[in-house]
Parts: structure tokens; C-alpha cells; sequence
């Protein structure tokens, strides 16, 4: 009868000391991407009431936001406006004095090492709340696409870093790419939302871009369901141009992600969601889960399957706890 094992795996786990020297993944603050939503014409910050801790702020305190996060060693912001110059097309998002140019040319000014990203997208800034212009409950893909090379070119003007767009267009990176290097912005580059699944667990960012969207995103999201066509999204915007690639969300798709990091050389950033912010959160605050321990764990996920950069409403908290350590 065998009771001695040939190999012990524990050997290399009994002391912190030897994990530590073993481990494999590993998480940085420059690993994070914070989200902020700004929203006009408010006087003070707006707890959004599904997720805790997170706030839409006025125009006047995005500098103050920009640089605190700075100091934590936060690299990388991404900004979402709540507008309320809504039209049918989104075309605050392409004037000059807009709340998208706004917002970038205020976080630049705070922080101008911050890499200033902005969310390029329709949703906040149309009546209806679909991603591009809308036709037949559906949004017009072709007459989407001018739309948001207007867009990008008035937020290069404005002085954003990166460009993310997060529409789901078909031929959106091509055509942002073609406008920026048209009006001098080559050096911009593009973070595409390359792999963006229709999922319920964005119902927490509904509330805090104060979305009336009553419609469905199906036709232009791809089906949880879908795992080839969802590399195929992200490889079909490498080819166009891209230059980080997105899976989102995040937790549910690591299959997702380890599949696409094994086909693409490019840096590839996950998206923690705001419904995967706010179970945590709830489960959290139900003493369910350790919040810290349950963080950290998800983020070394993300990094494991093959994430180099992650989105994520934790990131002020987690750069708190990265900070915390290292000053043992
Ligand atoms: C806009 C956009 C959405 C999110 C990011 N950009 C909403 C959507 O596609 O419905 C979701 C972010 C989140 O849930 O944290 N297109």
C-alpha cells in the first residue's frame, strides 16, 4: 500500500516566504484602468445607489478625482460623460465645447502624465440610448461609423491619450484609425472593446449614466453563447488597427480571454463590470465574502488567463491595498 507520495507540491507552499518566490502572476498598480463618470451641469457628487463607493462627479471636481488617483499610482483613467445635450445622433460628442472635450481637456489639465482615455460612444449622449444613430429599433452602422470618426478627431483636438470605442460598430477601429491619421493623430492609439458580450451584468452602469434605454443591444453585442465569433471580433479589429484588445466583462469570459491571448500578440485589457463591482460590493457588505481577499482573487484571475490591463471600479481601492503592502 502506497502512503508516501512521490511528488509533494506542498513543499513549495509551507511558508509565505517560498509563495511568494513561486508565484506566477502577479498584480501592479500599473496593471489598472480607473473608470470615471462625469455628468454636466451638477453641483455636487451623486452616489450612484448600485454601486457603493461610486459617484457621478461634476465637472468641477474631475480634476480633484484625476489627480487623487494619480497619487495612488494610478496610470490610466477612462472617462464616461453624462450628458444632457441628448439629440438623435450624439452630436455633443463631436462639438468642441462638448462635454466629451471638456472632460478630457479638465483631467489633461490636472494630470498631464495621466493617460487620459475616453469611452467612445453614443449611448450617453442620445434621447433614445442606443450606441449610434438609430434606424428601425436598430442602429445604423455605416452612418454610425462618420459619426464617430467626427467624434474621435474632436477628442484628439481636445487632447485625449487613447481612444476607446465601445459601440460595437462594425469597422469602428479602421475608420477611427483612417480619421486620426488623417488630422495628424497618428500617434494616438486605439484600446478597442473589441470583444463586448450583450450581458446583463452591465445593469449597474444603466443606473449610473442615468440611462432611460428601454431597447436591447442584442443586435450589436455578441451572444455569451459565442465563443469562436467572440475571438474573431478581437482579431478582426487587430487587423484593423487596434492596438489593446478588450474582453467585457470580465469574471464570467476568462475562457474568453485565455483564448484570444493565445491568438494575438497585442496587449490585452478585461473590463470588470459594474455588475460584477456591485455583487462583490453586496456580498461584501452581507459578510458573504472577505472584499479584500475576493478583490485580489479576481484580479490575479483576470491576470492568469491572460489579461495585461484591467478596467475596474475597485481600482482606487485596490491601489489603497497594493500601497498598504509595500509599505511593510
Ligand atoms: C457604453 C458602455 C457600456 C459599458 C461601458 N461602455 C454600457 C453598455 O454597453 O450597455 C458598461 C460598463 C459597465 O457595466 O461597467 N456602450
Amino acid at each position: 500500500m502506497l502512503t508516501t507520495p512521490n511528488f509533494r507540491f506542498r513543499r513549495l507552499r509551507r511558508t509565505s516566504v517560498l509563495r511568494d518566490l513561486i508565484r506566477e502572476t502577479h498584480l501592479s498598480v500599473n496593471d489598472l484602468i480607473l473608470p470615471i463618470f462625469v455628468e454636466e451641469y451638477i453641483t455636487e457628487a451623486v452616489p450612484i445607489s448600485s454601486m457603493e463607493g461610486i459617484y457621478r462627479y461634476p465637472e468641477n471636481q474631475l480634476g480633484s478625482v484625476v489627480t487623487r488617483a494619480w497619487n495612488k499610482g494610478i496610470k490610466a483613467v477612462l472617462l464616461f460623460g453624462i450628458s444632457h445635450n441628448k439629440d438623435e445622433i450624439g452630436s455633443d460628442t463631436w462639438n468642441e465645447n462638448g462635454l466629451m472635450a471638456r472632460m478630457i481637456k479638465i483631467a489633461k489639465q490636472a494630470q498631464p502624465n495621466m493617460i487620459v482615455i475616453t469611452d467612445n460612444c453614443f449611448c450617453e449622449y442620445t434621447t433614445h440610448g442606443f450606441c449610434g444613430v438609430l434606424a428601425n429599433r436598430d442602429t445604423d452602422n455605416d452612418a454610425t461609423l462618420a459619426n464617430l470618426q467626427k467624434q474621435v478627431v474632436v477628442a484628439a483636438k481636445a487632447g485625449v491619450d487613447m481612444i476607446a470605442p465601445s459601440g460595437m460598430v462594425d469597422g469602428m477601429v479602421a475608420a477611427i484609425r483612417s480619421a486620426l491619421d488623417a488630422e495628424n493623430f497618428s500617434h494616438i492609439p486605439i484600446m478597442s472593446y473589441s470583444t463586448k458580450f450583450a450581458s446583463a451584468f452591465y445593469g449597474p452602469f444603466r443606473d449610473a449614466v442615468d440611462s432611460t434605454f428601454k431597447g436591447s443591444r442584442n443586435s450589436y453585442q455578441i451572444d455569451p453563447a459565442n465563443g469562436r465569433e467572440a475571438l474573431a471580433e478581437s482579431l478582426q479589429d487587430e487587423a484593423e488597427g487596434a492596438d489593446i484588445l478588450m474582453v467585457k466583462p470580465g469574471i464570467i469570459y476568462l475562457d474568453v480571454i485565455a483564448n484570444i491571448r493565445n491568438h494575438s500578440r497585442l496587449p490585452l485589457a478585461a473590463y470588470h463590470v459594474s455588475g460584477e463591482y456591485a455583487m462583490m460590493k453586496t456580498a461584501a457588505a452581507a459578510g458573504c465574502i472577505n472584499e479584500r481577499d475576493a478583490v485580489m482573487e479576481t484580479m490575479i484571475a483576470f491576470k492568469r488567463a491572460g489579461a495585461d490591463l484591467i478596467i475596474t471600479y475597485y481600482a482606487e481601492q485596490i491601489a489603497d491595498w497594493l500601497n498598504a503592502e509595500t509599505k511593510i
